[in-house]
């Protein structure tokens, strides 16, 4: 085959790799993700692009319901010049049986990187040690790296900086929650995260991002007091109180939940210059109010474009 000799992400420390988790990502790796996906951002408005992965391909695998993964990556890989394969339905991927090895390495003929949402990160896991292609979590239950990179990229926009911010993550220690802690570690952001008992992060997850975090400078903590969390804090971030696969749960979740909306009130605890974040879905009236949704400080829909750029810098730089 003729080598792609126009790609200019052809040698980057990436090339080749899987994102299953943000740890996956040195410090500096971060930074070229988030520095390619602004320089593509930027270069896209002024109408210059490469589509550097012109006949290849790339399976979105949804197992769970999605609306801006799947048309962000859908749009990015379009925009890279690739084919998107999105399979969201019970009959196209791993719904009839057949191994996660089998499907794995029969998919990877026919495309050049897998993208994968699903329930167990272990199931994420298995296909990237199968496949010989990139493969990146799209969410699991516990992790969602590309909604993070987004964020990351978000708030440089917004506050020019991540390092010595304070984000303050108030409601559930979720998938959402973990990440943060990870990309606080990546990129010498304190992440502050306060939750009722019984829904605090993943322990083993906070050691190994406050080990992370040694050489990064930041601080990560994990609290009761969502005002203690937000006083002072940059960036006050919240997530759903029912993730995806838990909504038998939601009654008895909105009662452990109750004192961990983000309000007004809450946020007046917070920078002047705080900005207010929430991956979405959002489920206004439960974890965050209309007003805080909708209020100035809002950055909810920047947040959500940038799925789009953050996730075609990502794929741009492992399809290399
Ligand atoms: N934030 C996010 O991942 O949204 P979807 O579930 O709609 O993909
Ligand atoms: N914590 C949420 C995130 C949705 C993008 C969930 O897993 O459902």
């Amino acid at each position: 085959m003729a080598e792609n000799t126009t790609n200019p992400y052809a040698g980057n420390p990436l090339a080749g790799r899987d994102c299953l988790r943000l740890l996956d990502l040195s410090p500096e790796e971060a930074r070229l993700v988030l520095d390619t996906a602004a320089k593509q951002k930027a270069e896209w408005k002024d109408g210059i692009y490469v589509r550097p992965y012109d006949g290849k391909a790339v399976a979105v695998i949804l197992e769970k319901p999605s609306m801006r993964t799947r048309n962000s990556f859908d749009v990015g890989i379009t925009r890279l010049g690739a084919h998107s394969i999105i399979m969201s339905d019970d009959h196209s991927a791993f719904s009839r049986g057949e191994t996660v090895k089998d499907t794995t390495l029969v998919l990877e003929r026919f495309v050049d990187a897998i993208v994968i949402r699903t329930f167990a990160q272990s199931k994420v896991e298995e296909i990237a040690k199968w496949a010989s292609i990139p493969v990146v979590n799209a969410l699991t239950d516990d992790y969602h790296p590309c909604q993070v990179l987004a964020d990351l990229l978000t708030i440089e926009e917004h506050l020019g900086k991540l390092s010595d911010l304070t984000m303050a993550y108030v409601g559930d220690g979720n998938n959402m929650a973990n990440t943060y802690l990870e990309g606080g570690a990546l990129t010498g952001m304190n992440v502050r995260v306060a939750t009722p008992e019984g829904y605090e992060p993943d322990a083993k997850n906070l050691e190994e991002c406050q080990k992370g975090a040694a050489t990064t400078g930041s601080e990560l903590t994990v609290m009761r007091d969502p005002i203690e969390a937000v006083t002072g804090a940059d960036i006050i971030v919240t997530d759903t109180w029912t993730s995806m696969g838990e909504e038998e749960e939601h009654d008895r979740r909105l009662r452990d939940f109750q004192g961990f909306q983000v309000n007004s009130e809450l946020m007046s605890h917070a920078k002047d210059s705080a900005i207010f974040m929430h991956c979405l879905p959002a489920h206004r009236g439960e974890e965050v109010t209309d007003e805080v949704m909708d209020g100035s400080r809002s950055v909810i829909y920047d947040e959500a474009e940038n799925r789009l750029h953050a996730q075609k810098a990502l794929l741009s730089l492992l399809m290399a």
